[in-house]
């Protein structure tokens, strides 16, 4: 059901062109991803769809509240709307009691006053429409589901910023409209918080996030260590490995596009590790520049045809305005042999950018060869029998094996439509 208002949206925004391609860009990237997010939890619900509430919520063992950060005011730790934000926490037990997992919710950025306005109205800008969520995959409290981190204490934070968990600017008055850009004080003021309630006492922690919350979890990782000087910490990016690519009409799209981000959200000095000193503030939203000054071990989590770069990034509508993308970007099956070649090369530029990192032994990789975007928050993908596998791996077993240290784990998919585990997104 929720494909097809998807295919429908598309459909309907694809004939209008009135707003300007930046616009349209962050407009997307608003709503594709609320789009897919509902698409998500429509699928989570399975059977219960329609019949939601507090009392089912308290039968089913993966429905998770929403806590809000106390004092949020006081700290200037706000949402977009100025509302504050939020968390859902499960307690771990038995041997995982002392382990904390956290995971950083993605959404994409917004670039404008205009688009973080319209998504200060949304969950992603405002924890006034955040509701309860399931935890599947990575936060699953299932051993079957989620073999090495069922039991530990795992919590979900809430994506309200629109700028990675980055943004610090003290005044809210954003050309008349009242807009909040305090992405790095509502992490901080979430990480004192969990803080108090256990994670200051952790014996291990796992930052993970996907999409622009992958990008966060490196961003906030050495900072996340620094937190907490007694634990053992890594980090985890799950399809938040954002190339640094021009698009098939030859523009910087995602450049620029990061570059308005970092203006308007004055995100520049709350990179990490002086990022900023020696290369420009935009190369360190690519995580190629980013992992360089990373102390932490990290894992890179990433689909070689990761959809959404191919359709913001890659093949955004503005660079494809014939249409001759239209139905390729929206689904594999349905690219020709020319496009088929052009995604082979973006795989290349990816595992490039890689290579750098592929003997570092602090840096995990799992590089598969299928159309999708996040892999650690589906219960399908991440472990299952239909999840996609490397070397008879599950993503799962390839995170956990890195995680406790087994083997080294530089997991890389020959190229597409080699492997036949993938589950690649079809949203036509
Ligand atoms: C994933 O979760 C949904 C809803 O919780 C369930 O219906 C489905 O069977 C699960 N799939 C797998 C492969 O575990
Ligand atoms: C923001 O601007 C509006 C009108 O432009 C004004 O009424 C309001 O007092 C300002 N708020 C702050 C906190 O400066
Ligand atoms: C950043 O640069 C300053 C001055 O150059 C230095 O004192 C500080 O240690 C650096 N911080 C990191 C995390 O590299
Ligand atoms: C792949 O792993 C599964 C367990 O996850 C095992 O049962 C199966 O035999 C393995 N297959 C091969 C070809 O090694």
């Amino acid at each position: 059901m929720a494909i097809n208002n998807l295919r429908l949206w598309f459909r309907r925004w694809w004939g209008r062109d009135r707003t300007t391609p930046t616009v349209r860009c962050a407009l997307v990237l608003v709503v594709f991803v609320v789009a897919i997010s509902s698409w998500k939890k429509d699928r989570g619900k399975g059977v219960m769809r329609g019949v939601e509430g507090p009392l089912l919520g308290s039968l089913d063992p993966t429905l998770v509240d929403l806590t809000l950060v106390r004092d949020a005011k006081a700290k200037g730790a706000l949402c977009l709307d100025g509302s504050s934000p939020g968390y859902h926490v499960q307690r771990g037990d038995s041997f995982g009691s002392d382990n904390w997992l956290l995971h950083l919710e993605g959404g994409g950025w917004c670039n404008s006053v205009e688009s973080c306005a319209l998504r200060s109205r949304t969950a992603l800008g405002s924890s006034r429409f955040m509701q309860e969520v399931h935890f599947v995959g990575i936060l699953s409290p299932y051993p079957s589901q989620n073999p090495d981190f069922y039991n530990w204490n795992r919590v979900k934070i809430r994506y309200c910023d629109g700028a990675s968990f980055m943004g610090n600017v003290q005044n809210i008055n954003q050309s008349g409209s009242q807009i909040f850009f305090r992405g790095e004080r509502v992490w901080e003021a979430i990480i004192d918080q969990l803080k108090l309630e256990g994670l200051a006492k952790a014996k291990k922690a796992f930052l993970t996030g996907c999409s622009a919350g992958g990008l966060a979890a490196l961003m906030h990782c050495d900072n996340f260590q620094a937190h907490l000087p007694q634990t053992k910490v890594k980090c985890l990016a799950d399809a938040g490995f954002f190339l640094n690519e021009k698009d098939i009409s030859g523009r910087n799209t995602i450049k620029a596009f990061y570059d308005e981000v970092i203006h308007l959200q004055d995100v520049t000095k709350s990179l990490p590790n002086n990022c900023s000193t020696m290369i420009e503030p935009w190369q360190c939203f690519f995580p190629y520049e980013l992992i360089k000054r990373i102390q932490t071990p990290i894992f890179i989590l990433n689909p070689a045809y990761d959809f959404w770069q191919i359709q913001h990034i890659l093949v955004p509508t503005e660079s494809d305005l014939k249409g001759h993308w239209g139905r390729c970007r929206m689904n594999i099956r349905y690219c020709n042999s020319n496009q088929i070649e052009i995604l082979q090369g973006f795989r290349k530029s990816l595992l490039h950018a890689l290579s750098e990192f592929q003997h570092n032994s602090k840096v995990g990789l799992f590089i598969n060869s299928c159309f999708i975007h996040c892999q650690t928050i589906s219960n399908i993908t991440w472990h299952s029998p239909m999840s996609p596998r490397i070397n008879n791996k599950t993503i799962a077993e390839a995170v956990g094996d890195w995680f406790f240290e087994n083997r080294d784990v530089k997991e890389v998919d020959c190229p597409y439509p080699c492997n036949p585990t993938c589950f690649h997104m079809e949203f036509i």
